[in-house]
């Protein structure tokens, strides 16, 4: 469905996120015919450029990011007609006005500001922002993470940025909520009668939610070293997702309904202090190894430094709530690990009684698998009988689905869905201010307590699943890691 035509304007649009991520998901929601002439996508960053070099440089970014036969020179020609460029340099007068004026035949418009700069200049562009009254009734503003290091710096961009916008014009952006199988989540839960009466402690055993990644620093070590797997992945994307597999029936997909629900389980959580710390949490860091069939440096080398940085964590998570007491949620994400996969596992209560006797064979927990990348997709593990006349023997099979067979379509990024939503002021899948602090709430006491108690990283070497203590985290509970098959 088309959207009105709208404004977009995208600070830091000579940056990385705008050429990797921004103008790949426009030019896409473009061929899909949701564009109304005369939208614009208009660059500002503090780089001199006219609006031709910056198309040039677009033209450049999409060339390097679509993927192989997305590139359609009409499509882009027509894309690129829409951009326009104006240098704006946040912490000084230069360039507002010029924006201004830029900005003046579409002041009835949808307008979005993107900052896709670092969040020490988030402030200083909503001064600019405000001071030269360029808010108008259908101004939004979108902002990603890193939200905040801690809960009190999150507090504090929160109220600088509240400071200029309402909450209803703030986008929080997690793009784990853009992609495909986390809103799959949704519909499975709560499309279908068969899996919502067994969704809880009666019937659930434990939950696994993995996020593994290839890639190591990717260049990114001035950021990552400060930050670390938890920060960078669990206060955010994992909890996320952790929300929409725990969360209670919304009343509607309201994006207010939808965020109590979240931030209900993000209040439940049991928290993690020095106390619990070192039996609830296992540190990483990788070592050199091989990852794609290739020898790979080891994080401190590749860094050039001493860091005790985690690249790895694993988490015993615990919902206290009547749902999910009893239910452990076992989290594990890292960089270098055996493949890039994430997934949510559902492992359902063994049968209470098994009138098969011994020869019937082992019977199986029931497992849920939801592929949340790559090869999305959804698998039910169930028990049946091994075929042929030979008697009762009991065998697990997988009813399995897999998007990319199923539907001859492409998966969209997950900005796709979130950029338009921006547009359609849909806040559903962006995080409220409380979310993000209430998330902060729960790892804040985690990374105190590994301070306090010195907890240690234990290497594990690049190309497997994490260190061994990450094993031994869920094996003291009889339990193990879903190995992907
Ligand atoms: C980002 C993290 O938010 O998410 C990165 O900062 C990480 O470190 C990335 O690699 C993972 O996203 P995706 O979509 O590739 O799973």
């Amino acid at each position: 469905i088309p959207v009105d035509p709208f404004d977009y304007v995208v600070f830091g649009a000579t940056g990385d996120l705008t050429e990797r991520k921004l103008l790949p998901a426009l030019y896409h929601r473009q061929i899909a015919g949701q564009f109304t002439d005369p939208t614009r996508i208009i660059g500002a960053s503090r780089s001199e450029l006219t609006s031709e070099q910056f198309r040039e440089h677009a033209d450049k970014a999409l060339k390097e990011h679509l993927k192989d036969g997305e590139y359609d020179k009409d499509e882009v020609a027509k894309f690129l007609a829409r951009i326009e460029y104006v240098p704006v340099d946040a912490t000084t007068n230069k360039g507002w006005d010029a924006l201004k004026k830029m900005l003046e035949p579409g002041k009835d418009r949808v307008r979005a500001f993107y900052m896709a700069v670092a969040p020490s200049i988030f402030g200083p562009i909503c001064d600019g922002i405000r001071d030269h009254k360029l808010i108008t009734k259908q101004t939004r503003i979108v902002v990603e993470k890193p939200l905040g290091r801690d809960l009190a710096s999150a507090l504090e961009l929160n109220n600088m940025i509240a400071k200029t916008f309402h909450e209803e014009q703030v986008f929080r952006i997690d793009h784990y909520l853009g992609k495909e199988t986390v809103q799959n989540l949704m519909a499975l839960r709560f499309a279908n009668m068969l899996y919502a009466p067994l969704w809880n402690a009666n019937h659930i055993d434990h939950i696994q939610i993995t996020v593994g990644e290839e890639v190591g620093l990717e260049g990114r070590a001035g950021y990552y070293d400060k930050s670390g797997a938890l920060r960078d992945m669990v206060q955010n994307h994992i909890l996320n997702v952790l929300c929409m597999v725990a969360m209670e029936t919304p009343s509607s997909m309201e994006s207010e309904a939808v965020r109590d629900e979240k931030l209900k389980v993000l209040r439940s959580l049991k928290p993690i202090t020095e106390e619990n710390a070192s039996a609830m949490t296992v540190r990483g860091q990788y070592r050199a190894g091989a990852s794609k069939g290739g020898a790979v440096k080891g994080y401190l080398e590749e860094l050039g430094g001493e860091s005790d940085t985690e690249t790895f964590v694993a988490i015993k998570a615990e919902i206290e709530n009547w749902r999910w007491a009893g239910v452990p949620f076992y989290i594990r994400t890292g960089k270098r690990l055996a493949s890039r996969l994430s997934e949510v596992v559902i492992t359902f209560k063994e049968i209470p009684h098994s009138i098969f006797g011994p020869g019937a064979g082992r019977i199986a927990a029931n497992q849920l698998v939801l592929r949340l990348q790559p090869d999305e997709g959804v698998k039910q593990w169930l028990m049946i009988k091994d075929p042929g006349p030979g008697g009762m023997r009991l065998r697990q099979v997988a009813l399995d689905m897999s998007f990319a067979q199923a539907f001859d379509v492409r998966n969209p990024d997950a900005y796709e869905r979130l950029l338009l939503d921006v547009v359609r002021a849909n806040q559903t899948l962006f995080m409220r201010r409380d979310e993000v602090e209430e998330a902060w709430r729960w790892c804040d006491p985690i990374l105190k307590a590994w301070e306090e108690t010195n907890q240690p990283v234990h290497g594990y070497t690049a190309g497997t699943w994490g260190p061994s203590k990450a094993i031994a985290l869920i094996e003291r509970d009889g339990r193990t890691w879903h190995e992907p098959l």
